[in-house]
């Protein structure tokens, strides 16, 4: 039901047209309604890189850009990062829910049962060059899972649904581990499930030939905190594909495989490991104002700055810095953490970031405290996607469940040629490439 009506006078008709507006929107179908005549097809909205159009309506993630709030399901992002495990968190997401003790218990314990992988992805992932990127390799294999588990098809059946599930939940770190071990050349290394997850994650990158991987309580707390913190993000890029591809009944293997590849790029998840490179190339904090210039010039971005939806202070980075100072007690303190706050203090006291409203994101901090935690910075992205793997399936669930959802297929505004007849090839003349854009 409309809360509402917006009235629109089209001017070349002089009709005008009272619109339902709920919640804020209207329904983009709506203005098919204007037209100038019966052959006209109506109005369409243009919106490229959907900077102002909800695509869904989602009850799991609530994001305030303005005011710099998180929360997943109603809790706020500092609350669940204090008190929570990943594994909580994750059932909060998925479920809508914190569990009770009991339903905590389960859920652990239904993760833990399919954190093996099949012995064929391990043949699978030896395939690959020692020096692959190791997020080419989780996608990958992402989507090699769909081959193993031809049932995962039935998108519509919540049992089966369920189970792929648990399975993504608790698979993902070990594919992660393995195309660590990978790259070092080492033995894959198998699950533990005595351990926490996240103490399980450690164990499956770093045991080497002891019987037995003890994790340092303060680091595998603080890899949790970062887990938390990736879990969700509403329609982010990667949550958007997972959900364009999932519209189809695709499979959540390759589904999840496409979401991780949209993750992959530099502006979205693989900006952490972008970050790194920024503050090796810096150096020194000294050589920070010259380089800010360099961004204002437009030569490049300044990686872990800016987003779309937050125009005010990232709370996932205040967290991260946070956490930071945390391991740091553990690990000793990573020289880059000097380079990075100077970066942040000349960036934010200059008129270019003031003006645009850019302030560190969540990849700004993340990668520092991830190198302090023993992480090459090639692996930084799949840190994030571990945890993001639970954000995608819970929307992913949310599309499938939403009754007002069809497979995913935006409008276009054509732009080329009216129609022509064929050119023999023989009478062709060369035209420059991209002439009908
Ligand atoms: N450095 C310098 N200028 C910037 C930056 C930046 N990091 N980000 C945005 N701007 C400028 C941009 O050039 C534009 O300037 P102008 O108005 O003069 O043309 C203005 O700010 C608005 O930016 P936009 O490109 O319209 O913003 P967007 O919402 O399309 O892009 C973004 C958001 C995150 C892709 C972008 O800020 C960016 O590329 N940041 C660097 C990459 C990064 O850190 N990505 C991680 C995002 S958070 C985690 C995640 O999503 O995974």
């Amino acid at each position: 039901m409309a809360d509402e009506l917006l009235k629109i006078v089209d001017q070349r008709t002089n009709s005008s047209y009272e619109l339902p507006l709920s919640k804020g929107a209207i329904r983009a179908a709506d203005l098919k309604k204007i037209k100038t005549g019966p052959e006209d097809s109506g109005v369409v909205s243009y919106d490229p890189a959907f900077l102002n159009t909800a695509a869904c309506q989602s009850s799991i993630t609530f994001i305030d850009g303005d005011k710099g709030i998180l929360r997943y399901r109603g809790y706020p992002i500092e609350q669940l990062a204090e008190k929570c495990t990943f594994l909580e968190v994750a059932y909060l997401i998925l479920h809508g829910e914190l569990p009770t003790e009991t339903q905590l218990e389960n859920w652990v314990k239904d993760i833990k049962s399919h954190t093996m992988l099949h012995e064929k992805t391990k043949s699978f992932l030896e395939g690959f060059n020692h020096d692959a990127h190791p997020m080419g390799m989780f996608i990958s294999t992402l989507a090699a899972l769909s081959t193993l588990y031809p049932e995962a098809r039935k998108v519509r059946d919540p049992e089966v649904r369920k189970l792929q599930i648990r399975r993504l939940v608790g698979k993902v770190p070990t594919i992660a581990a393995y195309t660590y071990r990978h790259s070092l050349g080492f033995p894959y290394v198998y699950p533990d499930n005595d351990l926490s997850y996240t103490e399980n994650f450690m164990n499956m990158l770093w045991r080497m030939v002891e019987p037995k991987y003890q994790a340092n309580p303060v680091l595998s707390r603080a890899l949790d905190i970062l887990f938390i913190l990736h879990a969700d993000h509403e329609q982010n890029c990667s949550a958007n594909v997972m959900r364009a591809v999932g519209s189809s009944e695709a499979d959540p293997y390759v589904a999840t495989a496409a979401a991780a590849a949209a993750l992959s790029g530099p502006l979205h998840g693989g900006a952490n490991e972008e970050v790194l490179k920024m503050l090796d190339e810096i150096g020194s904090k000294d050589r920070v104002p010259a380089y800010i210039e360099r961004v204002k010039a437009g030569q490049f971005k300044l990686m872990g700055f800016g987003h779309r939806i937050y125009k005010n202070y990232d709370p996932r980075a205040r967290i991260i810095k946070w956490a930071a100072d945390q391991v740091f007690v553990a690990t000793g303190r990573n020289p880059k953490l000097d380079i990075a706050l100077e970066l942040e203090k000349v960036a934010l006291e200059d008129e270019y970031f003031i003006k645009r409203k850019l302030y560190p994101n969540v990849d700004f901090y993340s990668g520092i405290i991830y190198q302090a935690l023993g992480f090459k910075p090639d692996l930084f992205t799949v840190l994030f996607a571990i945890p993001r793997t639970v954000g995608w399936l819970a929307q992913w669930q949310d599309m499938l469940d939403d009754p007002e959802q069809k497979i995913a297929r935006p409008r276009q505004i054509y732009t080329g040629y009216a129609a022509r007849d064929f050119v023999p090839i023989e009478k062709r003349a060369a035209r420059p490439v991209g002439a009908a854009r």
